[in-house]
């Protein structure tokens, strides 16, 4: 005996459709700009040494979105955990933007607190 309806025309079993892999992408990061923080334009004169525990704050309110909680790295910034990078190529980063990064997130204190944390970080 030979089973037939192997093949239905009109029937797939097993797809619903769930996936729509051919839905148009949303760029993620264009999500992402629309939250963007304006840039706090205080011009701190005595901006204090950095402090690293509460650039954290300042980090996960302002850059977790791209660069991932804690720096793990994210869907659009990169993992800067372990990343080695020093002070001053943090803040002219965080200054002059980089791609999707805008420029200027944060200046003055916050700057150079989110920038102590960032050097915590990318430290092994
Ligand atoms: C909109 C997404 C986005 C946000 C928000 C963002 N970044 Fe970035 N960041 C990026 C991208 C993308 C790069 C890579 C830029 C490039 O390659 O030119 C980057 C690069 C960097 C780098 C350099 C990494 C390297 O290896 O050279 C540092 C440091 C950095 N970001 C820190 C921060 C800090 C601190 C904040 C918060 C004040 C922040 N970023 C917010 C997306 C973002």
């Amino acid at each position: 005996m030979v089973r037939d309806g192997s093949r239905r025309a009109g029937a797939r079993p097993g797809h619903d459709g769930g996936e729509d892999v051919g839905e148009a992408r949303v760029p993620a990061f264009v999500l992402a700009q629309l939250t963007v923080f304006e840039p706090s334009l205080s011009t701190d004169t005595g901006v204090a040494a950095g402090d690293a525990d509460r650039g954290q704050v300042v980090f996960e309110s302002t850059c977790a979105s791209c660069h991932g909680p804690g720096g793990e790295g994210g869907s659009q910034g990169p993992r800067l955990v372990d990343s080695g990078l020093d002070a001053a190529v943090i803040a002219s980063t965080v200054e002059q933007g980089g791609g999707v990064m805008p420029a200027g997130l944060v200046s003055g204190q916050e700057q150079a607190d989110v920038v102590a944390y960032v050097v915590s970080i990318s430290r092994p």
